[in-house]
């Protein structure tokens, strides 16, 4: 049987057609929800920054073009499609690589394994690989475990570190609850609270884990020094420091980790654990990696190498995408680009948030991540769709939904940035009318 090189993969289905079959077959409360907001974000084709709906709000409009400032959180830090990315992994394909075993050795985690090394501050410089940001956030709290012998973790009131095991554990009752999983060793703190930390870090405490910029939890800045401080009291209680770089890392800040230096130039902190994940896959192939400092191996792997492995992750193909997003995202000029973007975009949305500041309360954020908050969550989630409606895709955040995320992607240059600002403005003004 021949493959059809002009094979069809979007818009094969109406919009209409797509949202029974969803509902039936995947996932039905949420094509409720997206009826209800009265938009049809079903992306259709993609390519850079942009993204096409399907169809339009109504059926069988036409399509939609929208500046992505989800990013998905990071996936598609290079946009969509990263010609550089694409390449790569059509030449993975035809160089003959595939997953590879995850039971065998691979010159591909080989190479990303030092690569991350080489980036990566202080001496953290082993890497476990998985597929998805849970997945290497339950390994860091794991092989936590493993090393102290103890059980506990804190981690922030309102953070998001996944839906897996203990990454789950570590996030709001919400999330949990449901599923009858919580305990009592697992611990949440208000973020940015020196104080409620060095209280909760007892010595049942195998790690702490905290997002450097908690997105879900409204884009939260801590204060200067807190994650010094976190430091020293990980450090006088022996309990692993866990590093959350899934969203904020790999250069969001501007800076190559958030930690080391992209919240504050000058605070670099060393955790003992990095995890990182979305932005991995460059939006084309899943991979997210948990690295961490040689000493937390010996005890993991001495008696087992096999006592944790992943089938898919770490796959060879996935790996080799990830080494061209390094070279790509580490380079200086690519840092200083998010930097100058950066300025563009702060002082755009903090001119926003003054002249609206009936509405908005503050725009906060680092690099290109920002968070708009509202001074309610009506205000918030009717800006929302206001501003869907005028091309910006963006979202609110989940554990605090008077707040905006605002994440496009590194690469949007200084033009796109004036439009998504002026865009963003006039959502904002014609959520007034409609109040
Ligand atoms: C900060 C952070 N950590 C971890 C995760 C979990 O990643 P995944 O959905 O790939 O399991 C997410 C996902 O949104 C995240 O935002």
């Amino acid at each position: 049987m021949k493959n059809n090189p002009n094979k069809k993969y979007i818009g094969t289905l109406s919009q209409k057609e797509l949202l029974r079959l969803y509902s039936k077959h995947v996932n039905g409360p949420k094509v409720r929800m997206f009826k209800g907001f009265g938009l049809g974000v079903i992306p259709g084709e993609r390519n850079g920054i942009h993204l096409k709906t399907l169809e339009g709000s109504k059926p069988g409009d036409p399509p939609i073009e929208l500046y992505n400032c989800r990013s998905s959180g990071g996936v598609f830090n290079l946009g969509h499609r990263n010609p550089r990315i694409v390449q790569t992994l059509k030449n993975a394909l035809d160089g003959g690589l595939d997953l590879g075993d995850h039971m065998l050795l691979s010159e591909q985690r080989a190479l990303l394994g030092k690569k991350l090394a080489e980036l990566m501050p202080g001496d953290i410089s082993k890497t476990t690989f998985g597929v998805s940001g849970g997945e290497a956030i339950d390994t860091a709290i794991k092989f936590s475990r493993a090393y102290t012998k103890r059980r506990g973790c804190v981690s922030a009131i309102g953070g998001y570190h996944g839906h897996t095991g203990f990454a789950l554990l570590t996030g709001d009752g919400d999330f949990k609850d449901p599923f009858l999983w919580n305990f009592p060793e697992f611990k949440q703190v208000p973020y940015g609270d020196v104080d409620a930390m060095r209280k909760a870090v007892t010595s049942d405490i195998a790690c702490v884990i905290l997002e450097t910029i908690p997105a879900t939890a409204g884009v939260l800045i801590a204060p200067e020094g807190y994650y010094s401080e976190v430091r020293e009291i990980c450090d006088d209680k022996g309990v692993m420091m866990i590093s959350d770089e899934v969203q904020a890392g790999l250069g969001r800040t501007g800076v190559f980790w958030a930690i080391y230096g992209g919240l504050y130039p000058n605070e670099r902190v060393v955790p003992d654990f990095i995890v990182c994940g979305k932005g991995m896959s460059s939006g084309v192939y899943p991979l997210s990696t948990c690295s961490y400092k040689p000493f937390i191996e010996t005890p993991v792997f001495k008696d087992d190498p096999f006592i944790h492995i992943s089938t898919t992750g770490g796959s060879d193909i996935g790996c080799a995408i990830a080494l061209e997003m390094l070279e790509i995202q580490s380079d200086p000029k690519f840092l200083a680009h998010v930097k100058a973007m950066s300025k563009v975009f702060g002082k755009g949305l903090e001119e926003i948030a003054e002249e609206h500041s009936d509405l908005i309360k503050e725009a906060r954020g680092r690099g290109l991540m920002w968070g708009l908050e509202f001074h309610n969550e009506e205000d918030s989630q009717l800006g929302m769709i206001s501003i869907i409606k005028e091309g910006i895709l963006l979202n609110y955040c989940g554990n605090k939904k008077d707040t905006h995320i605002i994440m496009p992607p590194l690469i949007v240059k200084k033009d796109e940035v004036e439009k998504i600002l002026e865009k963003i403005r006039q959502g904002i003004i014609n959520l007034k009318k409609i109040k």
